[in-house]
């Protein structure tokens, strides 16, 4: 699942202790393993090998330029979702034929600067997005690639704050429109429309969902090729799982199995946009116990990183497995996430030190004797972890640290006081 583990009692990310990280770094810190980032990525292009597909990382998962890099040199293109990602994109040499910018309301500037970089396809989102593509591309004398992305209105079965393609989520255009987009301008020399991209939410812990969306999409792109447009590209998206609460997700290769037979054959280019499936379970975060404390009938746990660090308990009331680094004697887990069971546990809420309730990474979460001092680590924090990280009462960005067997280095510092004021008028 991954290379972080206890040994001799002791929480390590590869070769390395993580105490050892948090001593030279300070808390709270991400750090992030090397070979857990290069195993998912490999586990996802073996699994669909078969296809030859384009694997563009999700950018908007974990950004970090090293982690950009590191996943670029084993294949990966890109998929960018803004001029900011797009510049990481370059930065971490991508190259621009496998970049593919998505999003529901991107910029003239945006296009603009997607365009002089020569990107792989848009993936366009609306009829007004597409015209004014257009018209950005006659102006400009150029012609670009586009797919469109469609709603097939099939419910993951996630979060609702992370579900993309029902009917009423604002991404992609229903089936029966995207029949009427293509007679509109599917023919048109600026943006030839070739393409069909689908992303239906994030995480999908179950293959039937992908099954039912790409077998609506191929029925619309049987129907657009009998008249007459064509269509050589399928964008499937990403959403594959991670490990949060257990094994919940499906490996890549379970994925794989259902849905490589479904598109194999129709001489389609296959895209897929995987983010959390290679990030998520790369990276924990590291925080420090700063007080514990006993109020009404709760014990808190208060430690030194709060939501402006990891955001996703609070605004998706996600499962992350917490767990000492270095736990009392006797309570090394030897299951991660809700199955972990020993006695002596006793429920405690995880809170940081912001200035609102809902800064609490895990409510009544059995866990063992703890002090202050002690450091703990928040699991699965890899993707959409850091890249969600704020400035909300004006805290600094933690650092990240990328270990590579028994090594680690500092792949971003933390930020200071100077950094938080550095754009304003002081
Ligand atoms: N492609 C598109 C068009 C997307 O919207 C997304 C994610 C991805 C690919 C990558 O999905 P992944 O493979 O990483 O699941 N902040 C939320 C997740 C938001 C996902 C947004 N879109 C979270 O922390 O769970």
């Amino acid at each position: 699942m991954d290379h972080f583990e206890y040994r001799e009692g002791e929480l390590h990310c590869e070769g390395v202790a993580v105490e050892r990280i948090a001593r030279e770094v300070g808390t709270p810190a991400y750090i992030y393993s090397t070979a857990t980032l290069a195993d998912h990525y490999d586990a996802i292009a073996s699994a669909f090998a078969a296809l030859d597909p384009t694997i563009c990382y999700s950018i908007k998962s974990c950004a970090n330029l090293h982690i950009c890099r590191l996943l670029r040199e084993r294949g990966a293109g890109f998929d960018v979702v803004s001029g900011g990602e797009l510049v990481r994109a370059l930065l971490a040499e991508g190259n621009p034929d496998r970049i593919v910018f998505a999003g529901v309301g991107k910029t003239d500037d945006e296009i603009n600067q997607a365009i002089d970089a020569n990107i792989g396809w848009f993936n366009i989102e609306s009829e007004a997005e597409l015209e004014n593509l257009i018209a950005i591309a006659r102006r400009r004398g150029v012609r670009v690639e586009a797919a469109l992305r469609v709603n097939p209105d099939v419910d993951p079965k996630t979060h609702r704050h992370t579900t993309t393609g029902l009917r009423e989520n604002k991404f992609g255009v229903d089936l029966d429109r995207a029949r009427r987009v293509f007679d509109e301008f599917g023919r048109q020399e600026h943006v030839r429309l070739s393409g069909i991209h689908v992303h239906i939410g994030s995480p999908v812990n179950t293959v039937e969902p992908f099954v039912e969306a790409i077998q609506k999409v191929l029925g619309l792109i049987d129907g657009l090729r009998g008249d007459g447009f064509t269509i050589d590209m399928l964008d499937i998206g990403g959403g594959f799982g991670a490990y949060y609460r257990g094994d919940e997700a499906p490996a890549a290769q379970q994925y794989a199995e259902a849905i490589v037979p479904l598109v194999e054959g129709r001489g389609l280019r296959i895209i897929l946009e995987p983010g959390r499936c290679i990030t998520a379970n790369a990276g924990i975060l590291v925080t420090r116990v700063l007080y514990l404390k006993e109020s009404g009938d709760r014990s808190f746990l208060i430690v030194d990183a709060g939501l402006t660090d990891l955001l996703r308990p609070a605004l998706y009331e996600a499962y992350h497995f917490i767990w000492p680094v270095r736990p009392a004697p006797g309570f090394v887990p030897t299951v991660r996430g809700e199955g972990v069971a020993m006695p002596g546990l006793s429920p405690m809420d995880v809170v940081g030190p912001i200035c609102e309730s809902a800064d609490c990474f895990a409510k009544a979460r059995p866990l063992p004797p703890m002090h202050r001092g002690d450091l703990v680590g928040v699991f699965s924090g890899g993707a959409y972890g850091m890249v969600m990280a704020s400035h909300y009462n004006a805290r600094p960005n933690p650092p990240e640290v990328l270990v590579e067997d028994d090594e680690f280095r500092l792949i971003r510092r933390r930020e200071t006081y100077e950094d938080l004021l550095a754009a304003e008028y002081v």
